[in-house]
């Protein structure tokens, strides 16, 4: 008896330090790898791929008449995909003319142990929701650009109807109602790139981090303005013209926002329209947004980080959607960039730069 209960006891240490590793590896998803000597080769590689190359696994159809909602998504993490899908059903996005697509790449048989989600997973979670693009590449950080233009070549090419498109990253909390409004008030130029605009931002040369890029695969000292990934707005037309670009130039830089919303950007002359505004860099505002609901005061911030809680899209939409038809703009004072009291943390806006301010030399 006594040895049953001490042997029962080791099994739920045991499953507690596997479940401990499994949490922690997860965390180090999707990997890259550790030695820089695998880069320069890696960039070569690469040189010649251009997103026409890619192949379609899995493909929805289009029906979105207003707005294409694509999404990058780690295909080994449903989380976000679940909190979205419970947030804005189909049903409620159909009635507005949108339709959600969530990209996603393959993932190995390391990745599928590690996450345990395997491509059956995938290929139901794709016949229950409709939802999923997949291409057939590996679902890794270096292979981000791949699915970013993969879900602009289908969108362009597919919603032959939409006004726009949407491009968005799975951790990223967003008030639908108050993005609509602004593109139905016209202050969303189609023909440019709308979104958080950054300028001055400088590649990260330290070996050791997650988003070092070295001199092959970019060689200039300083990034072209480019709107970041969390959340930008365009048109076909743009989308278009950034796709054909891509794919007859062969160019190819791993961060995609760099890549597609500033490098592919700059060369065809495509206009930023800076939105930065309806933005908050830190999850927190958005929790004091949602306190505004009992005092009926609506947000100025329709789009923030969802600070690793993917549940907080779901608390932010019912306030959005409350808020929407029933609450009173905010009086210039009583903001909440201006009254949310939060202790001060370094903004995380973009992953792959740093941001240098432009020294004024008299
Ligand atoms: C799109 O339309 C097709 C055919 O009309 C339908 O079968 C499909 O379920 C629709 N998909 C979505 C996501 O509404
Ligand atoms: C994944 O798990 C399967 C079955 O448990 C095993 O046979 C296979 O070797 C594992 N693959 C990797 C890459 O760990
Ligand atoms: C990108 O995907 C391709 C195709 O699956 C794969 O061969 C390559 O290793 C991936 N690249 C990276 C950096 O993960």
């Amino acid at each position: 008896m006594v040895f049953k209960l001490g042997f029962l006891l080791l099994l739920g240490c045991i499953g507690c330090v596997l479940l401990f590793f499994a949490f922690v590896e997860r965390d180090l998803q999707p990997q890259i790898p550790k030695t820089n000597l695998i880069y320069p080769q890696m960039a070569y590689k690469m040189m010649g791929k251009s997103s026409g190359d890619t192949r379609i696994i899995i493909e929805p159809s289009c029906n979105a008449t207003f707005l294409i909602w694509i999404i990058t998504s780690y295909a080994g993490d449903p989380s976000a995909r679940s909190a979205l899908r419970r947030a804005y059903t189909d049903e409620e996005l159909q009635t507005l003319g949108i339709e959600r697509v969530f990209l996603l790449g393959m993932l190995n048989d390391d990745a599928k142990n590690r996450t345990h989600v395997s491509q059956e997973a995938l290929l139901d979670e794709s016949r229950r929701f409709s939802d999923i693009l997949q291409g057939d590449f590996l679902d890794t950080y270096r292979n981000l650009t791949l699915k970013h233009l993969m879900g602009l070549r289908w969108a362009t090419n597919n919603c032959k109807c939409v006004k726009y498109i949407m491009k968005m990253d799975d951790d990223i909390v967003v008030n639908i109602y108050g993005i609509l409004e602004k593109l139905h008030s016209g202050i969303i130029e189609k023909d440019s790139l709308a979104g958080y605009s950054l300028k001055n931002m400088v590649p990260v040369r330290e070996p050791a981090n997650k988003w070092y890029v070295s001199k092959m695969e970019y060689a200039d000292n300083i990034y072209p303005d480019f709107v970041s990934g969390w959340l930008y707005v365009t048109s076909s037309q743009v989308a278009n013209q950034l796709i054909n670009y891509a794919e007859s130039s062969h160019k190819y830089f791993w961060i995609d926002d760099v890549f597609v919303t500033g490098i592919l950007r700059k060369l065809l002359n495509i206009k930023i329209q800076d939105i930065n505004k309806i933005y908050t860099t830190d999850y927190r505002y958005l929790e004091c947004c949602i306190k505004g609901k009992i005092s009926l005061l609506k947000c100025e911030f329709l789009i923030g980080p969802n600070g690793g809680d993917a549940e907080l899209q779901v608390r932010f939409k019912e306030f959005a959607k409350f808020c929407h038809a029933n609450c009173f703009i905010r009086a210039e004072n009583n903001l909440v960039g201006k009254t949310c009291v939060v202790a001060y943390k370094e903004p995380h806006l973009h992953k792959g730069a740093f941001q240098i301010n432009s020294i004024k030399i008299l």
